[in-house]
């Protein structure tokens, strides 16, 4: 059966441990695997913009053997025109997987629905599962084995960056912690499955809304922006709302001494994180930014396995 990534709890505990293991072989060798020689095509379609997204599959596609097709919803039928289920039936016929960037969730299950090559959620508004990948292999580069580790998440907890840490955290095992105000705090349905995840793995999800109590101890700092893609418009009422939930040099102190800070980029300093903490000795993020090639082209080998 054709197997995709929409959200990150597709992936069972084994099959994530499974997909890092082979990130970190193929961070080591770049080119020891070339299931896409040919070369075969994987259409990457970006309805929102990127950087690290679109060069990182670009790139990793290449690296596999293979050809990337960067498709701008803007210039083609899809968004409007045609749905997500004719598109994948035009595309599965001449490539060997599909790879989305989009707003609603619900337009990548139509998607995966319709189509027998695999399809990678590349962010939705609801999760952001492949930047989940590159940044457990990066917490696991820096503090080992993820099973027990405390993650705490500040901010706009209803992101799809909150949803995939509570998502892909207590599948790895971890305890993961987010801090926001009560109006942004997850998504019911998502802590329902990350609280099920959690019980299989031993990892654990509590919700703060005093930002302190969530740094105390943990492991793992991580934020994101205030302002999603889609939510420019709720602009002012976001940085008025979520001013409290800041990553600060006082908030990192409360943290293990010995904690990483990491952040899916771009950020927007002074806003969700100081400079000091992102631009300082803590801060991970540009190996996070480096392992979504490494951690992406692992997913294609193993998605592409399981045709
Ligand atoms: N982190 C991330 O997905 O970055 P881009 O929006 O630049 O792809
Ligand atoms: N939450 C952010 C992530 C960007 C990579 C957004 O959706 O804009």
């Amino acid at each position: 059966m054709t197997r995709h990534l929409l959200r990150d709890d597709d992936l069972t505990p084994a099959e994530q441990r499974e997909i890092l293991d082979l990130a970190v072989d193929l961070k080591r060798d770049r080119w020891k695997l070339r299931p896409l020689e040919g070369p075969q095509t994987v259409a990457v379609i970006f309805d929102k913009s990127s950087t690290r997204t679109r060069v990182s599959f670009a790139v990793g596609i290449a690296d596999l053997g293979g050809s990337p097709l960067i498709i701008s919803t803007a210039n083609s039928q899809l968004g409007g025109k045609e749905t997500p289920s004719d598109t994948a039936r035009v595309l599965e016929r001449q490539v060997a997987a599909i790879v989305w960037r989009t707003y609603a969730q619900a337009g990548l299950e139509e998607m995966a629905a319709g189509t027998r090559v695999p399809v990678v959620n590349a962010l939705s508004d609801d999760f952001h599962p492949c930047q989940l990948l590159a940044d457990l292999l990066t917490i696991r580069e820096h503090k080992g084995d993820l099973a027990g580790l405390t993650l705490s998440f500040f901010g706009d907890g209803r992101s799809n960056m909150a949803h995939s840490y509570l998502l892909a955290g207590v599948t790895a095992g971890m305890h993961v912690r987010v801090a926001s105000p009560e109006d942004y705090a997850p998504r019911d349905d998502v802590i329902e499955a990350a609280d099920r995840r959690a019980a299989e793995t031993g990892g654990s999800v509590v919700l703060f809304t005093d930002p302190n109590e969530a740094a105390a101890g943990a492991d793992v700092i991580v934020t994101d922006t205030w302002v999603s893609m889609g939510k420019e418009e709720e602009k002012l009422a976001r940085l008025r709302d979520l001013g409290s939930y800041k990553v600060t040099t006082e908030l990192m102190s409360l943290a293990a001494g010995d904690a990483i800070f990491i952040h899916c980029l771009p950020a927007d300093r002074g806003y969700e994180v100081d400079a000091e903490v992102i631009d300082g000795p803590q801060s991970v993020v540009w190996d996070e930014a480096e392992n979504r090639l490494h951690a992406q082209k692992a997913l294609l080998v193993w998605l592409l396995r399981q045709q």
